[in-house]
Parts: C-alpha cells; structure tokens; sequence
C-alpha cells in the first residue's frame, strides 16, 4: 500500500526514535494535536449554526468521495469533554483547534450567535482546566456561505468581514487564549477552492483564485490587527503549507518549472507577509491585475510573532507548457515510500522548510502547525489499532524537526495532525490521518499505536527538560 521498495533500507521506530535530538527542543516546547472545525464537529445544523460554503460543497453530488459530508463528522460538537480526556491521556499540553465562522456569525456579518460562541468558550475552558494551551484558528476554509452568495473571497468585503468576525472572537477569549492564528493554508482556499475546483467554493478560474488570494492575504493582516486590539498579549501568526520543489531535471525548462511552482506554492504566500509584496514572476505569470489600494501591502506585511508551518509532502516538477498555471507536470518518482494519500514521504523536506524560513526570511518563532500521515488502518479483532507506517513517519519529522532547531531553527512546538481520524475534505472518511482511531458508527475512540508512541516521544522530552532543569 505504501508502495516502500524492498530494496530500500528500513530502520526500524525505535532505531529513530533513539535519533530524535530531544535536546535540540526547548523546555517549555509546545507538544500538540490539531484538528479543524468543519472535520470533526459535525452538528451542522445544531445552535443556531449557518451553513458554510463546505455543507454546500459536500452536499453537491459527485464533489466528494462516497458523497461524504460533515454533518456527523467525528461528533466532537457533542464528545469534545471525551477529546480533551484523549489529550490529556497522549500527554499533549497544546491542542490547535478552528472556531466555525458561520457558528459565530450564522450569516458570515450580523448577529452573533450566542450560542455557536458559548461552545468555543466552553471547550477553552475545557482545554485550560486540562491543562492544555489552546491555539485558536479563525479560519479553516469554511466559509459562511450568505459571504459565498455576496462573492466571497474575490471580493474586498469578505477580507473585511473577516476582521470583523475575528473582533467577535477575540473579544470574547481575550481572557483565556494566547495563540491566534488568522487562516489556515490561504493556498488551499484560493488555489484548489477557485483554480483547481477539488475544494469549496470549486471554481476554476484564474482570475477569481488570483482575487482570493489578494483578499485572503488582506483579511489576514486586518484579522491580525483586530486580535492585537482586542487581545493584550497576543501571539498572531499565520499557518502556510509549504513544499520544498524539484525539478525533474537539469533541464533549463524543468529549473524554471521549478522556480514557478515554488513561487504558485511558497512565494506567493511568504513574500507578501514578509514585507516583501507579491513576486513580480508570479504577478506576469498570472497576468491577473491585483485589486490594490495603497497600504494593502503594509497591512498584510504588519509584523507576526511567529509563522506555522504545515508539511506534509516534497513536489518534483518538469515543464509543460500545455498545463494550466503554472505550467507544471507533478512527475510520480519511483521507488519512493509513500503514504495512503500517494504522498511522497520525505522528512528531509521538513527541515529545509524550517531551514528556509529562519535563513531567508529571517522568521524569529517557529510552529510546525500540521504534519501527518494517512493509511488505511484497521481496527485488530484485540481492539488495538496498530500503524507502524504513521510511526515510522511521525518519528522520522520529528527527528527531522530536532535536526533543524539544532541548526537554529527557533522551533516553539510541534502539532500533529490529527488528534482524530476525520472528514478529509474531497477524500472525506476513507483517509484516516488521526492519532486516535474513530469508528464512524459507533464514534468509538482508539488511541492507534502512533498515539501511544507520540505519548511516549512527549514523555520523554519532558523527563529530559526535568533533569535539565
Ligand atoms: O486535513 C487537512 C487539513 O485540513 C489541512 N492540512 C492538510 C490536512 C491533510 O490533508
């Protein structure tokens, strides 16, 4: 399944959990799970909540594998207390979670719903009692869709809606919750959700993806200013998934290839937040005009206290002129382990990431905000549910992750996904990434043997951090 050749050399877990550099972490380093609204809270249609441009999508037939949707999901509208026992019970002191815009605001601006925001208030309590820091994430792709009906994110307003939406939020966990992030992978909403068509809203259009990412990019530096007013202390920062990108080839068209699908996947989303505006080869690739006013770039570029990196997979890329932008064929390497998502698994991308942002972009704090592996796990008639290929790639990143702070990387914390299996968004419930096994039926919990081994990796980091000490 996972497609590992028997000629290439395996080590086995714990050879390399031995080859975490578990010093290389600092003490106080945030050990977490993350989740996201929309695939795991089911309880769609439940106080007072709006439906989102993801009820909308799943509910389109064919957009989804098996026709899969959210409204159930893993229960953890109704199960959150059974989560939290989940993390206390892995050793996690940090747990990054999206709040649902439209159960907030059920029409994306307008009245609050009490009840949507009483929920979040409670499960911070919740986290906080447990001891748990919770990282709050304001927007993971679900988007209220009354916005959707108005244009959504290809228009200005929804950025400013945005920040309004985020005042709500802030205002009301300013008391309990440090860690703010604005948006979860812009890329995904503006590049697979308006050019590629596989993620709500499933346009494929250049100009509107281009629009969105404009727009994305403002409601972010908006959102940040509107949490820094509300929250005195506060931690912003942004979440991007990041690839590190090959060329196929020494080719001259397949470097350039490279260097184009670095800009569509990385610089377009670093640069502009970086202070550095949006890349010019980029901008004459997408020949799209920006909707610019003057000091958009300043608002989007206002500084951050530290950046998230979500990784999962390198790219390799060769030229073809004939595909659409940017003009790239994803080439299938072979004889490379991957996982049940056809992901290539490679850690050394991981570090290059880290790497890349603390050198060139001179990024002072460090999250990885998601990393993770899915396969096809089954529960064993014992009732252990037992994945040593997400064991073997959890422990890998994480020795990846200890290479890079030991290279100076200002690493902060470490979220993996997921905690819970979940509704994987066009994949939905056949791709299993959770830590702890859901049985969809039942909504039974089974911590899988990656849980446990993660328990163990946090344990001992912490007895290392205690004897340091
Ligand atoms: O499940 C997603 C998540 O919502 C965003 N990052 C990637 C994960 C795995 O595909």
């Amino acid at each position: 399944m996972t497609g590992v050749p028997e000629n290439t050399e395996r080590t086995s877990v714990s050879e390399r959990f031995d080859r975490i550099d578990l010093a290389a972490l600092p003490r106080d380093f945030l050990w977490g799970t993350a989740t996201s609204a929309y695939q795991i809270e089911g309880a769609v249609a439940q106080d007072g909540r709006g439906p989102s441009i993801w009820d909308t999508f799943s509910h389109t037939p064919g957009k989804i594998d098996n026709d899969d949707h959210g409204d159930v999901a893993a229960d953890h509208y109704h199960r959150w207390r059974e989560d939290i026992d989940l993390m206390r019970r892995l050793g996690t002191n940090a747990y990054r979670l999206s709040i649902a815009w439209p159960r907030v605001l059920p029409g994306g601006d307008g009245p609050v719903n009490a009840r949507g925001l009483d929920f979040y208030d409670e499960l911070i309590d919740g986290l906080l009692d447990a001891g748990i820091t919770p990282s709050v994430t304001l927007y993971h792709w679900d988007l209220p869709q009354a916005l959707q009906d108005r244009g959504g994110w290809p228009e200005r307003d929804t950025a400013e809606h945005f920040a309004a939406y985020a005042s709500v939020v802030a205002e009301r966990l300013a008391d309990r919750v440090t860690h703010w992030t604005t948006l979860n992978e812009p890329l995904c909403s503006a590049w697979i959700g308006h050019l590629e068509g596989k993620m709500a809203p499933g346009w494929t259009d250049l100009t509107a993806a281009v629009r969105a990412s404009y727009h994305l990019l403002l409601g972010h530096g908006l959102a940040a200013q509107a949490i820094r007013a509300a929250v005195p202390g506060a931690q912003v920062g942004i979440v991007n998934n990041l690839s590190t990108v090959h060329p196929a080839s020494d080719r001259p068209e397949d470097l350039a290839a490279a260097r184009r699908m670095d800009g569509h996947t990385n610089r377009w989303w670093l640069d502009p937040v970086h202070g550095r505006g949006f890349p010019e080869d980029m901008r004459a690739l997408y020949g799209v005009e920006l909707p610019e006013r003057p000091g958009d770039l300043e608002t989007i570029a206002a500084p951050l206290d530290w950046l998230g990196l979500n990784y999962y997979f390198p790219q390799t890329v060769a030229d073809d002129p004939a595909a659409p932008v940017p003009h790239v064929d994803a080439i299938r390497r072979p004889l490379v382990p991957r996982t049940g998502m056809d992901w290539e698994v490679d850690a050394t991308g991981i570090e290059t990431l880290l790497l890349r942002l603390t050198e060139d972009y001179g990024v002072r704090k460090l999250y990885v905000t998601e990393n993770g592996s899915s396969y096809p796990d089954v529960v064993r008639p014992d009732g252990t549910v037992e994945d040593p290929e997400r064991q073997d790639y959890l422990v890998q990143h994480l020795a990846a992750c200890a290479s890079a702070a030991r290279k100076g990387a200002p690493l902060a914390g470490y979220f993996a996904w997921s905690l819970l299996d979940n509704f994987e968004w066009a994949y939905g419930y056949d791709k299993r990434f959770g830590l702890v096994h859901v049985d969809y039926r039942t909504q039974k919990r089974t911590i899988k043997g990656s849980g446990h081994r993660y328990a163990d990796i946090v344990r001992a980091h912490r007895g290392r951090a205690a004897e340091a000490a």
